[in-house]
């Protein structure tokens, strides 16, 4: 069992490369299940949930490779069946269903794991996948889905939802005829894997709007790829200067998917300025509590709410927290309390009162969002700050305490069993 121990005090200054996005990645794994042929992801972050990812797709029969950051998959499936074991760990899980029925007619894919931040149901993704004629049975934890010829179909999402905008346009490219996907997620993400699927020759238009336009193909070929880089890990570190202060440069990253977060952290007091693929973000430590309401794409992400959650606690004035994706993501709330945030919450609301210090505790993170602001806090409070639960956070941040540290911060990773 890992444990992140943080000295809190330091500032943050220096330059960090952001790598690819775990919420690229992977649903581009996925996607290369379209065809047998060789997809190389350049760029890729080493992290769980890739780890888990490409176990299931070896559980598939696909051949795997990984040389640093690109990973290689080719061959095809061999089996569509998708242990329990290893769909619990992820989500991701879920968009196999679109991608292995796509391609081959068939998927058995167990009820998907992931982050414990809610419900989190199925529902817009069985009815988008069912309107492609293609059916589907959940049973006793399993999903069956079926079909013998997959048509294009008008599909509208009853829900704004990222995986059912992904599985409903893995499910429609080797369709039969044309898709039109309605009231589709706008995020950065999805815009990527039209991309890499265009570059296998599929037809997708529209990819990061609304409505979504497919025309089925007959088949799609392999492809290299460099998925968009990860603005989570960016807003992640560039809040992490927010509390801390000091300055650091992010390379590689794409200013206008940070936008929702810059001006979060610009109305809180940093200072933050873009050039091409770079960002770079300063303050003194000293902000303003900002309200937040988490909304999809293009709006503030649900996957930064704790991060800024973590900022308004150390910041001058009352910030509301408003969480309108997911219904339990206040999970990281009892925890910063014990560090000394002064927060109430009430239903979907969180009032983050600041405080002048937070200080060092032992807590424990039980989300991927939540661990890394349970790190953010522990940067900032005066004393030792133990974080429990390290494997959550490793799900998403590949070496987050290698990362902070060359930034100067004083953190170590301890393996409590030795
Ligand atoms: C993706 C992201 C995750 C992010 C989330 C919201 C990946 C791998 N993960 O998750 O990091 O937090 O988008 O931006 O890309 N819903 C239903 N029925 C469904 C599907 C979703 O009710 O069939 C609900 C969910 O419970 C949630 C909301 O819709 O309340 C949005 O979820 P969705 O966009 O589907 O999130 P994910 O794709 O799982």
């Amino acid at each position: 069992m890992e444990k992140f121990i943080i000295r809190g005090g330091n500032r943050l200054y220096g330059r960090v490369r952001i790598k690819g996005a775990k919420n690229s990645v992977l649903p581009l794994l996925a996607g290369a299940l379209l065809t047998d042929e060789k997809v190389t992801l350049h760029d890729c972050p080493d992290i769980s949930d890739v780890r888990y990812m490409l176990e299931i797709l070896k559980s598939l029969g696909v051949s795997v490779g990984r040389t640093g950051d690109d990973i290689s998959v080719w061959g095809g499936v061999r089996n569509g069946n998708i242990p329990e074991a290893l769909a619990k760990e992820i989500r991701s899980s879920v968009f196999l269903m679109g991608s292995l029925v796509g391609k081959h007619g068939r998927a058995r894919v167990a009820y998907p794991g992931g982050c414990d931040i809610g419900l989190r149901p199925i529902d817009v993704h069985v009815k988008a996948l069912r309107e492609l004629n293609i059916n589907i049975d959940e049973q006793s934890g399993y999903i069956n889905c079926s079909s013998d010829e997959i048509r294009g179909a008008d599909v509208q999402l009853d829900k704004i939802s990222v995986g059912a905008t992904e599985n409903a346009i893995m499910a429609a490219v080797l369709a039969k005829g044309r898709t039109t996907i309605r009231n589709a997620a706008k995020e950065p993400e999805i815009a990527d894997l039209a991309d890499m699927l265009n570059k296998m020759g599929a037809k997708i238009r529209g990819a990061g709007g609304a409505v979504v336009t497919i025309d089925g193909v007959e088949s799609l070929s392999g492809c290299e790829h460099t998925p968009i880089p990860d603005r989570i890990v960016a807003g992640t570190l560039m809040t992490a200067v927010g509390m801390t202060g000091g300055e650091i440069e992010l390379e590689n990253v794409v200013p206008e998917h940070l936008s929702a977060i810059s001006s979060k952290l610009v109305e809180s007091a940093c200072k933050v300025r873009a050039f091409c693929d770079r960002i770079t973000v300063s303050g003194n430590g000293k902000s303003k509590a900002v309200d937040i309401e988490t909304s999809p794409y293009p709006a503030f992400p649900t996957d930064m709410q704790a991060q800024l959650m973590a900022l308004d606690a150390v910041s001058e004035g009352t910030g509301i927290i408003v969480e309108n994706i997911f219904e339990t993501r206040f999970k990281h709330v009892p925890d910063l309390r014990r560090m000394g945030a002064d927060i109430t919450v009430r239903g979907d609301v969180a009032v983050v009162r600041g405080v002048e210090k937070l200080y060092g505790a032992e807590v424990c993170a039980s989300d991927l969002r939540g661990g890394s602001a349970l790190v953010l806090a522990g940067l900032r409070a005066e004393g030792t700050t133990v974080v429990g639960g390290v494997k959550h956070i490793d799900r998403g941040y590949e070496k987050l305490d290698e990362i902070l540290s060359l930034l100067g911060a004083e953190i170590q990773r301890k393996n409590m069993n030795e």
